[in-house]
């Protein structure tokens, strides 16, 4: 199975902020996500900028809109080189397959692409109840997982505790990203369903993403190395 990898989550409102933290890894390049508010922030520059500094970009926008809208707006990320990308299922197989077909380039080549299933804010109570999805959240998460895998994705974003949910409906090579993660003696902050590197690649996690235990600690560089050793077990 091919090796995951630890995700930075860039959650800073701008530029000059997220360089400042970059700026602090000298010896390594992690894999980073820019997220809606670093982009609405500083647009695309950023994402040109930061790859250019020679780190990978999960380009986390969660797009949704009718197909021919998220086509056209995923040949502009396509362009913008980035590696993974994302959108919500609920926009249905029909939208995700043309989101497929906007993000190939035409060599063939294109950045991953993964579905938001629920959002990990959303109850299984709120969803029956405000969005009438008759439904447990288990059984809509591993449905809309097939769907994303019907229309040629890659994987999904979803909570550590689904990712072997989503691996026994779609099978162990379609990729699970999964934030929620908190080192052991760690602050929770407001994530309440949370896993550690550890537990998270037992459970079936194939890239995490780690905002806060790295960004907020007291040195970055050693808990961005914790969170490596403690995934991979190098
Ligand atoms: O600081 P923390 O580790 O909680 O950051 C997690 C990151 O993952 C944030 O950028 C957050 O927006 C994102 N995320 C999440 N839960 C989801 C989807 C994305 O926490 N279901």
């Amino acid at each position: 199975m091919k090796k995951g990898d630890v995700i930075i989550a860039l959650d800073f409102p701008s530029a000059e902020k997220a360089y400042a933290f970059l700026d602090q890894f000298q010896e390594e390049k992690p894999f980073v996500k820019i997220g809606m508010e670093l982009y609405y922030a500083e647009g695309p520059e950023i994402v040109r900028q930061i790859k250019q500094r020679g780190h990978k970009i999960f380009l986390d926008l969660k797009l949704h809109d009718i197909p021919n809208t998220v086509k056209s707006a995923m040949a502009v990320l396509s362009r913008l080189d980035v590696d993974m990308t994302n959108l919500h299922a609920a926009g249905t197989i029909d939208m995700m397959k043309a989101a497929v077909e906007g993000l190939t380039r035409p060599d063939g080549t294109r950045p991953m692409l993964l579905a938001v299933t629920q959002l990990t804010s959303t109850s299984e109570e709120r969803m029956q109840n405000e969005l009438l999805i008759n439904a447990t959240m288990p059984a809509t998460v591993q449905k809309y997982a097939q769907n994303a895998q019907e229309a040629g994705l890659d994987g999904v974003v979803c909570s550590p505790l689904e990712a072997k949910l989503v691996k026994e409906a779609c099978g162990d090579t379609f990729q699970t990203v999964t934030p929620g993660i908190r080192f052991a003696d760690g602050d929770v902050g407001d994530q309440v369903r949370v896993m550690t590197p550890e537990k998270a690649r037992v459970g079936g996690s194939d890239y995490i993403v780690v905002g806060r235990p790295i960004t907020k600690a007291e040195d970055p560089v050693a808990a961005y190395r914790r969170c490596v050793k403690e995934f991979l077990g190098d």
